[in-house]
């Protein structure tokens, strides 16, 4: 059975391909188009495709549009309602409706072969919880939580997977939703909705929550599975932030209160799906599983023993969650998503091509790895492009910007090169087997960034630079068997300046998607004051102009 998952109707456009059961890719259509999040989610571009990623996965793949059994298309326009129905304001939110009808011919148009009747609509928020229920490395059954912005008429989902077999136990209607609360916030902090939900979570760690009490009048679960949001009147809390402005205590303390209210808000939903399914295990998807601190309390306080989040837990998730949904249907059996590291990669002669077409002095080191620990322990930043590029927003060691973390004025280094904003955190990349001795409370081994951790008090001053300021890091560790490059890299490091942990962040300018192939790889090192390129097994070094240094 060979099935293309598509997501495009709200935002995070993406597709992957599963064949027999098997992951043979997915990514991101903004890596391809260089377009940030791929398009902005308003319904005037709903009928965009992912046609760049889809055609790459095909060629990949070797196969024809019309050699796929499936294509599905995440959401189900069967139960869509009005959006007035809905209590949301979005006069043009037809167009949704139209366009997904459509989604099979805008196809068959992109991919010349294909046929609109392979279509399969699979509905939204089954999409994601799928994406992380059936990708899940747990045996046996497991509870699925989703919450999102907005599906055809849920902004969440609850259930158990019993036997690859969705129960559904409970969904929250529009117009209530954490996501679409999250996003409103968002703008009112001067940020932009719909992709910076990111800088409030770290601009909530600023702040203190005095505005929880009122907001909890408001944002609540309700005891049965689903919760209120509506109604919130930011206003009356705290001015907007115009986006040039500087934030104030209020908007700090503002993003602190959303912060806190929407982990308790979890945590009450999470807890009530543990006790309504008695499952030791809990998948997590939709975008509000981007939240790393809520995850975290969801781990340590939730009563489930496992929490796993699919490294793509964004829309752009339902594309394999709607995949691995009709191949399971079809009878499928797939095995737990171990990586995120889906989407293209190079060989060593395409990239020396590369390199000779762009005529750029480099070199071929006996080991990458080794020439990175030894640029890094001398505190250079360097662009580590290796293998296949990662599914989600995460960079996990295929498309990083690397820096010393013993150093705290790296962090500023860092947010400069990327031309960020300066409370934003860069994050530790660590050895598996060394984390439990600096990081707690987290769960562990946490593969994908998707939790924060505690990082010891005699750790803090000698890893300075991943520490956020309320003491904690959201860490990726990192395993031999499964990342032996980096695990070496990291080795190297640790031999050479006794810290087993490196400053990892994502291989991008602000505002741009991170770097995905060769040439972007050359435009950002170009660009940027990065000291050297590890690109496949090829290093390029900054030479220091005259009279100039590092
Ligand atoms: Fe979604």
């Amino acid at each position: 059975m060979r099935v293309l998952g598509i997501n495009a109707l709200y935002h995070d456009p993406a597709v992957a391909l599963v064949i027999d059961g098997q992951v043979v890719s997915a990514c991101e259509e903004e890596r391809f188009s260089r377009r940030k999040h791929g398009k902005r989610p308003v319904p005037f571009s709903a009928w965009e495709l992912p046609v760049l990623s889809a055609r790459w996965c095909l060629q990949d793949a070797g196969l024809e549009p019309d050699d796929l059994d499936v294509v599905t298309y995440s959401f189900d326009p069967a139960l869509h309602l009005p959006a007035d129905q809905l209590g949301l304001h979005d006069p043009w939110d037809h167009l949704r409706l139209t366009y997904a009808q459509e989604a099979g011919n805008f196809l068959a148009d992109a991919l010349p072969g294909f046929d609109p009747q392979q279509l399969r609509h699979v509905p939204h928020h089954l999409a994601h919880a799928a994406s992380a229920g059936l990708a899940a490395p747990f045996d046996g059954n497991c509870a699925a939580l989703v919450l999102d912005g907005r599906g055809e008429r849920h902004s969440h989902l609850a259930g158990l997977y019993r036997d690859g077999r969705f129960e559904r136990l409970a969904a929250q209607e529009l117009p209530h939703s954490l996501g679409l609360l999250y996003e409103d916030a968002t703008a009112h902090l001067g940020f932009l909705r719909s992709s910076d939900e990111y800088k409030v979570m770290a601009l909530a760690s600023y702040g203190t929550p005095r505005f929880a009490g009122e907001l909890r009048e408001l944002v609540h679960a309700t005891g049965d599975g689903g919760f209120r949001t509506a109604g919130v009147d930011w206003n009356a809390l705290a001015k907007p932030r115009h986006p040039d402005a500087d934030w104030t205590e209020d908007h700090a303390d503002l993003a602190a209160s959303l912060q806190l209210v929407v982990e308790e808000t979890l945590l009450d939903l999470a807890r009530w799906l543990h006790d309504a399914t008695g499952a030791r295990q809990l998948a997590l998807a939709g975008g509000v599983a981007l939240n790393c601190v809520a995850n975290t309390r969801l781990f340590a306080e939730s009563g489930f023993e496992q929490v796993w989040v699919q490294p793509a837990a964004g829309d752009a998730g339902t594309a394999l969650g709607g995949a691995l949904t009709a191949a399971m249907d079809a009878g499928d059996r797939f095995a737990a998503m171990t990586t995120a590291a889906l989407g293209r990669g190079f060989s060593a002669d395409e990239i020396e091509s590369a390199l000779r077409t762009a005529r750029v002095p480099y070199e071929r080191p006996a080991d990458v790895a080794e020439a990175v620990a030894a640029e890094l322990a001398n505190d250079g930043i360097v662009a580590w492009f290796q293998g296949r590029s990662e599914y989600g927003p995460r960079a996990l060691g295929h498309r990083s910007l690397l820096a010393h973390p013993g150093r705290a004025e790296n962090l500023t280094r860092l947010n400069d090169v990327k031309g960020r904003e300066q409370f934003r955190p860069v994050a530790p990349m660590v050895l598996a087997q060394r984390a439990p001795q600096i990081f707690s409370r987290g769960p562990q081994p946490s593969p994908f960034m998707l939790f924060v951790h505690d990082v010891a008090p005699e750790w803090r001053e000698r890893i300075p630079a991943v520490v956020h300021v309320d003491g904690t890091a959201r860490i990726q560790t990192v395993d031999e068997q499964t990342e032996p490059l980096v695990a070496r890299m990291l080795a190297g490091f640790e031999e050479r300046t006794g810290l087993p942990v490196v400053v990892n962040t994502s291989l991008n300018t602000a505002g741009r998607p991170m770097v995905d192939d060769i040439r972007d790889a050359l435009e950002c090192f170009g660009a940027t004051p990065v000291d050297l390129l590890a690109i496949g097994p090829f290093v390029l070094r900054r030479t220091p102009l005259a009279g100039q240094q590092r």
